[in-house]
Parts: structure tokens; C-alpha cells; sequence
């Protein structure tokens, strides 16, 4: 099986995972879940958003926790900002990156940003140009790429453009976001055919949820063509409890396994991953969402 030797981690748990919490939670908690996360060895870590607070209230405190976690060098503290009112407060935090978040359908771009998918883009430009002037990396967020919420299945060719509009403005990267975790080996296959020969494999990262339990294979088929770069979410926060069926970005921990049992080094410590996410655990009152947390904390238990 041909994949990459080295693999790269964006852990998005404490934005991605924690935002949709509905309980309050401590900002001393959101603080150690970052800094656990980066003794574990991660060195790109999502850690808040400057959105509006009404939109999404578990964000609110993100300048606070930008303010509070003691950074380790060497590794990228970023944040998500959907216009320039949020890149100028996610730098005004201190965030070493930021992320501007687009979607392939129009349906799920109105539900989630308040516009159009032009409409976005226009924002984003404005954003980019402030970034470059501050000289901050932008990496793309591209939802929907294999299913939304709304439209239901999604083809390739919807995808393409966004993905293309936020490389030719400036962004390193794009994430491909399977928001709702519909997609599979097959439909992430041909999703990739279609991007692969026009953008490469090193402008693309994935970012897979869980709700299906397809992320894995479906992480495992992106490496297979090439791409590097992984989402991924702690302890696999995210989604509500509540709501039947909705999960979080893959776990973090699940990754790492599958990698190390790969041979692919991604330089994370799974020990310490396990104890990041176990504390978050702890502080939210639930188990991990990680089959591969769930099973070693089984087999380290005194019998
Ligand atoms: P809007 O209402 O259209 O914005 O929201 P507006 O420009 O008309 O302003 C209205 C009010 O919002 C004003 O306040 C602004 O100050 C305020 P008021 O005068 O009414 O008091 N406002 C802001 N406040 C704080 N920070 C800001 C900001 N911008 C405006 N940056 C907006 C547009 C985009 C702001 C809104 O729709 C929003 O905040 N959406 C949140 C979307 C979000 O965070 N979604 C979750 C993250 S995306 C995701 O999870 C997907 C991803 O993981 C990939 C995947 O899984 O697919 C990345
Ligand atoms: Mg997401």
C-alpha cells in the first residue's frame, strides 16, 4: 500500500469539537485541552473562532482562550474567521493562522454564513488581502464535499470551482470537508479524481466526520492518492449527544493508530493523545468517542 512517510495533523477539537457543545464549558478546561494537545505533540491546533457569539455561543470566549494558553514553540495556534470583523479580531488574539470556510452547496452556505457562495468569496477576498498585509497564512475550508445537510448528495463538479476560488486568492491549503460524514471510499475516490489532476495533492487536506463511521476509509483513501494533511478532533468531540446520529470529526486517537499501525509518522504521542482527550472527557462527563481510546483504556485497566 503506497502512502505518504509523513503525515500532518490539524487537530480542530477545541473549535470543531467544542462548538457544538450546548453545556458551558470552562475556559481553564479549553485551555488545558490545547495545551494537552500540543504535549501530545501536536503542532497545528484549530483553537478557536471569531464568529458571531449569537451564532455560535460556545466560541464567544475565544480571545480569552487565545490570551490564556501558554504557547509551545513551534506550533500554530489558529483560528476560523468567516469575514474581516473576524480576522481582524482573530489577529488581535493572536492567532498565528486563520481559516476562511466556504461551502460547496448553496443551501449549506446560507444556513451556515448567512450568504451566498459569491457572496462568501467577496468576503473572503477581503480577508485574504488583510491576511497578506499582516502576513498570515490562510488555509480554505470547502463543506459539503460528498453530502449537505440540506441538498443531500453533492457531485464532484459542485466542488471543483469553490475549491479553485480559494487556491487562486491566496489560501495554501484547502480542507475538504465531509460535513455530514455521508461520503465513502467510493464517492471520496471519485471526488478526488476530479481535484487531484487540477489542484494536487499538496494544496488538499481532508476533514472527515464520523456520523456514518466512514471517516477511516475514507481518510485511508486520500492518503492512497497522495494527500498529507488530516483533520481530526480529539477524543472525537463534536456533534450533540442529543441530536440522533450526529458525531464529531474523526478522533484524533483513531487516527494516530491507524498511522502508527501504517508506519506513517505524524509525530504525536498517542499516550499523551489519550490522556488530552481523556481529560476532556472528564470535564464534558461523557467517554471518549474513540474506538481506539475506548479499547487501550480497556487494556491499561487493572484487571
Ligand atoms: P450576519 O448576521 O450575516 O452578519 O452573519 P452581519 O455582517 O450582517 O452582522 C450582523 C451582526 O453580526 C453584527 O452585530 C455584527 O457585528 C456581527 P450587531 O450589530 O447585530 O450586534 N458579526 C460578528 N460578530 C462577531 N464576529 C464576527 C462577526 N461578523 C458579524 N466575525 C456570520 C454572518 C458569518 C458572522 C454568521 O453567519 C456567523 O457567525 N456564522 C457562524 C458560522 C460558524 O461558525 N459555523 C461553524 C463553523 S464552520 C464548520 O464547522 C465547518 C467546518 O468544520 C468544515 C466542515 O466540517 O465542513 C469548517
Ligand atoms: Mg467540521
Amino acid at each position: 500500500m503506497k502512502l505518504p512517510q509523513h503525515v500532518a495533523i490539524v487537530e480542530v477539537g477545541p473549535r470543531d469539537g467544542l462548538q457544538n457543545e450546548a453545556q458551558t464549558i470552562a475556559l481553564a478546561d479549553k485551555v488545558a485541552l490545547i495545551e494537552n494537545l500540543a504535549t501530545a505533540g501536536l503542532t497545528r491546533i484549530e483553537a478557536g473562532s471569531f464568529v458571531n457569539p449569537r451564532w455560535v455561543p460556545q466560541m464567544a470566549d475565544s480571545a480569552d482562550v487565545f490570551a490564556a494558553i501558554e504557547r509551545r514553540p513551534g506550533v500554530s495556534y489558529r483560528a476560523l474567521t468567516p469575514n474581516l470583523q473576524g480576522f481582524e479580531a482573530a489577529v488581535a488574539a493572536g492567532a498565528d493562522e486563520v481559516g476562511i470556510f466556504a461551502a460547496a452547496s448553496e443551501a449549506f452556505s446560507q444556513k451556515n454564513i448567512n450568504c451566498s457562495i459569491a457572496q462568501s468569496l467577496q468576503r473572503f477576498e477581503k480577508v485574504m488581502q488583510a491576511a497578506q498585509e499582516h502576513g498570515i497564512a490562510v488555509r480554505g475550508y470547502v463543506s459539503c464535499v460528498l453530502g449537505c445537510p440540506v441538498r443531500g448528495k453533492m457531485v464532484p463538479t459542485q466542488v471543483a470551482p469553490v475549491v479553485g476560488a480559494l487556491l487562486d486568492m491566496g489560501c495554501y491549503e484547502v480542507s475538504l470537508g465531509d460535513t455530514i460524514g455521508t461520503g465513502t471510499a467510493g464517492t471520496m475516490q471519485q471526488l478526488l479524481d476530479e481535484l487531484l489532476p487540477r489542484f494536487g495533492a499538496d494544496a488538499l487536506a481532508v476533514h472527515c466526520h464520523d456520523t456514518y463511521g466512514q471517516a477511516l476509509s475514507n481518510i485511508l483513501v486520500a492518503l492512497q492518492n497522495g494527500i498529507s494533511t488530516v483533520d481530526s478532533s480529539v477524543a472525537g468531540l463534536g456533534g450533540c449527544p442529543y441530536a440522533q446520529g450526529a458525531t464529531g470529526n474523526v478522533a484524533t486517537e483513531d487516527v494516530v493508530y491507524m498511522l502508527n499501525g501504517c508506519g506513517v509518522d505524524c509525530g504525536v504521542d498517542l499516550a499523551e493523545l489519550l490522556r488530552a482527550g481523556a481529560a476532556i472527557s472528564v470535564a464534558l462527563g461523557r467517554p471518549p468517542v474513540s474506538r481506539a481510546a475506548v479499547a487501550l483504556a480497556v487494556q491499561s485497566a487493572p484487571i
